[in-house]
This record gives structure tokens, sequence and C-alpha cells, in this order.
């Protein structure tokens, strides 16, 4: 599954907002066509989100090939610039703009460097993955139930996955599993991006409720829940798409363990905790309606927050490309990062 391309200038980008009924690619000539997809959840998911962050810069880098330095940094600024505004939370897209803007200004030759380097995220991504879901494939046991939550796959990823990676990983190693997914109010992440994947790789999943997750721990035997981060502080206190929070709680009180899967991109060396992540307000409508029908009262307030931050002390472990880290976090995220 193609989720993002980089074609000399154009950037692919398969819809995820028609999935799992429609598979259409669209094509992007321009930051404001990839902003907008961003915006509007065409392209989702942290590592996902700093692929398409990296491709932009690396697209603007393309378009000015031969002009002079300093007017390919300007129109690199603006694209970064633009990218930035599009969502707060995944540390992925922040990372990845700063790390493209900064190699091209270390450069003599701007633009090859920001295509270089955005080519070098992907790459890292790739292999930060494949790594992880091994790792956290170690942890399965024959006859788990695992509960996950929004979506954490190839989709989000454009890579195997984080979350989801690891227990395709441990279905492909022969383990038998039963897993359920959260649909994952309000943009069901979970029942129709996590499904589809599911269902596409020949794995068996049910989709449950968000609000079922309590009684399907206690009533099912849930032994361990797995989800994704998009900005992990240097506590370990884990920012992830809302829900995240009550299911570790949950977890606790049912005797599951509580894993996060997440490559080392997605950790923010600075930031020391989770009070200070950026959680992103969505709009009111993505509430509101329902299939296009009006469910809330025009009069009733909204409060759509895209995230929740779980607390370190509720997570097991932090899966990561080097490997599964324990509590302090304090200590096993340096450590892993080596600073
Ligand atoms: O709003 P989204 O769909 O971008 O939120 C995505 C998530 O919260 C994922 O769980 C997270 O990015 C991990 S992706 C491997």
């Amino acid at each position: 599954m193609q989720v993002i391309s980089l074609e000399d200038s154009r950037v692919m980008m398969l819809d995820q907002t028609l999935l799992p009924g429609e598979e259409r690619v669209i094509v992007c000539e321009d930051t404001e066509c990839i902003a907008e997809a961003i915006e509007s959840l065409r392209i989702r998911g942290a590592p996902a989100l700093g692929i398409a962050a990296a491709f932009a810069m690396a697209q603007t880098a393309l378009k000015s090939r031969g002009k002079p330095r300093e007017e390919v940094l300007q129109r690199l600024r603006e694209t970064h610039a633009r990218i930035k505004a599009t969502r707060p939370t995944a540390v992925n897209l922040h990372a990845a703009l700063d790390r493209v803007m900064k190699s091209a200004e270390e450069s003599q030759d701007a633009a090859e460097a920001a295509v270089r380097e955005a080519m070098r995220i992907y790459e890292e991504e790739q292999e930060a993955s494949r790594r992880l879901c091994e790792h956290g494939a170690g942890l399965i046991k024959d006859g788990d139930v695992i509960l996950t939550h929004c979506n954490t796959g190839a989709l989000a990823t454009a890579t195997l996955g984080t979350a989801l990676g690891v227990i395709v990983t441990a279905w492909r190693q022969g383990k038998k599993l039963r897993v359920f997914a959260d649909e994952t109010r309000p943009l069901l992440q979970g029942a129709r991006l996590t499904a589809w994947e599911l269902v596409k790789a020949g794995i068996p999943v049910t989709v449950i409720a968000d609000g079922s997750a309590g009684y399907v721990m206690r009533t099912q035997g849930v032994t361990k829940v797995i989800v994704g981060a998009d900005r992990i502080a240097m506590n370990g206190d884990t920012a992830n798409k809302i829900g995240t929070y009550s299911l570790a709680v949950l977890a606790r009180e049912h005797g599951a363990e509580f894993y996060i899967a997440a490559p080392l991109s997605t950790v923010d060396p600075g930031i020391e905790s989770g009070e200070e992540i950026p959680v992103e307000r969505r709009s009111r409508e993505e509430l509101e309606f329902f299939n296009g029908r009006r469910i809330v009262p025009e009069q009733a307030e909204v409060l759509n927050l895209a995230f929740d931050v779980t607390p370190a002390e509720y997570i097991t472990g932090i899966i990561t490309e080097a490997g599964v880290l324990r509590p302090p976090y304090e200590e096993s995220l340096r450590r892993a990062l080596g600073v």
C-alpha cells in the first residue's frame, strides 16, 4: 500500500478520509494542497505527518532548483511556516520541518540538502518502524487479547506501523491473538482505518464502541492495550488520540498491561512533562454532525479535543526501535535518545 510518495515534485497521498469505501490517490503540486490534506486528515498519524511535512519541504526545494540560494531558503521558510500551522500535537511534523530547514540552511546547495534530508527522514522512519515492531512482537504471547485505539498501521506511518505494526508482526510470527479495535470517535480512525488494514491483512478484528472498552476488558479477558503516540515528553507522559487516557486508567483497573508503541522521532526532547504538550482542538462540526446529519443541538457547547495525555505512571512500557523502555522514563528515554 502506497500511503505517500514523492514523484518528481508531486506528492501523492492515499486520501484516508474516503476509506474504507474508496481508495483514491490525491496529487499535490504545491504546499497549500499538502497543508489542506493534513488539516482535513487525508493524511494523518504522527510518523506519516512527519513524512508529509518532509515531502512538502522537498517539493518546494525541487521546484526552486536553479534559483539563488537566498530565494530557495525563503521559499522553504514559507513552506515551513504553512505546514507548521496545520496541526500542533504530533511532534514528528514539527521536528521534520525543522530538520529539513536546518540542513538547507547549513548547505551551499540548499535545495539539494533539503531533498536529501527529507528522504533520510522517510528512510529512518522505515527502519525505526521495522525494528520497533520486532521488539514489540517479542512482548506478545500466544493467547493475548489486545485492545488498540485509533489507527497506527501503515496508513499512519507510511511504513509497517507502530502499535498496529506490532500486532501484525506478532500475528505473522504465528502468535494466536484476539484483536479489539476501538471505533475512535469522532473521526472513526479505528472503525474505518484499523479494521480496513487488518481485514486486508487477513487478521480477524472486532470493532467496539469506545464507550464499551471497560466492559470489554472485564468480560473478554483483555491482556494488553497497545496504542501509538503523537508526542512523548521526557518523563514518559504521552499524547495520543483522545480516549487513550481513559484506556490507560481502565487497563490498570482490569490488570491489563498498557503499552505505547512509537519511534524515538515521536519523543520531544524539549518537553519535560505532558503538561507542556499542545493538545489540538478541532472544529465543533466534527462532533455536531454524523453522516451529514446534525446530532447535537445548535445551542449546546462542544469541546472537540483531538488528543489527550496519559501520565507516565500508567504506562507499562514504551516500545521503540531501541527496545522496550521501562520506567523511570526520565532515565530510559535519555539513554535511548543518547542525551
Ligand atoms: O488525528 P490523527 O488521526 O492524526 O491521530 C493519530 C493518532 O493519534 C495515532 O494514534 C498516533 O499518531 C500514532 S500513529 C502511529
